[in-house]
């Protein structure tokens, strides 16, 4: 089943749960259709996460965008996956390329974060991508093939990598269908490499200016098992055109 997750970011106040209210009964049958099946997952704010789940956990699974390596301690401002898990949320996305970037998260850290969102019990979504530079200098998949290297648990079961080029996120640029699925199927070669059958068993999502127009050809690139959308998720009428387009 394909797999359709929101990163609202810091976006929503407490106003943008009837999103989350709208997207849950979009989701129902009559909303998508009988035969549409699609699973639509939300991470919006630390400070959404439990009235969301709460309210909508029931039929919209909620998330976080980050949390900490450690379960618990002395670290102002920061949020652990215990925390997280305990607020309701049932997954939690590392490795952004905002926190990358922002935050100066390096592939360790990000595979450390998964580990803790893991012992905590929550299913974790792993994000890597380029930069433009790199893809000019073609080095695309050397980037990518390193951050998998470095960012994934060693136990891979059940676990999710979204492809986010960096250079695609929030710009309404998206990679050719064909550079999509040329770089599903090295991320596809590479997990089942290192990790057999649980490397095929990782799903993985497209992410960067996913939108209503171009979800379905997105997905329908190989080796392509959802997406990771952003800006585009905010509203639940494109979030929920997004994931018909999608199943
Ligand atoms: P976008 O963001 O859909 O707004 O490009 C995607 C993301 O950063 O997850």
């Amino acid at each position: 089943m394909r797999l359709i997750v929101g990163n609202w970011k810091m976006n929503g106040l407490r106003a943008a749960l009837s999103e989350v209210d709208a997207v849950a009964a979009g989701l129902g049958a009559e909303g998508l259709g009988a035969d549409v099946a699609v699973e639509c997952w939300i991470a919006p704010s630390f400070t959404l996460v439990a009235a969301a789940a709460a309210g909508f956990g029931d039929r919209v699974r909620i998330g976080g965008q980050d949390c900490h390596v450690a379960a618990s301690g002395a670290h102002t401002g920061c949020v652990s996956a215990a925390q997280l898990a305990d607020a309701g949320a049932t997954f939690v996305i590392v490795g952004h390329s905002e926190r990358r970037a922002d935050q100066h998260e390096d592939d360790a850290m990000v595979r450390a974060k998964a580990l803790a969102a893991r012992a905590a019990g929550l299913e974790v979504i792993v994000c890597v991508g380029e930069t433009d530079a790199e893809r000019d200098a073609g080095a695309a998949e050397a980037v990518v093939g390193r951050q998998l290297a470095g960012s994934l648990p060693d136990d891979v079961a059940g676990l999710i990598v979204a492809y986010e080029p960096v250079w695609a996120i929030g710009t309404g640029r998206t990679p050719t269908l064909a550079d999509v699925a040329a770089m599903h199927g090295f991320m596809r070669r590479t997990l089942v490499a290192r990790f057999g059958a649980a490397g095929a068993g990782v799903r993985l999502l497209y992410g960067g200016s996913v939108k209503p127009d171009n979800a379905a050809a997105l997905m329908a690139a190989g080796d392509v098992d959802g997406a990771l959308v952003g800006g585009a998720s905010l509203q639940a009428a494109s979030l929920l055109a997004i994931a018909a387009a999608a199943g």
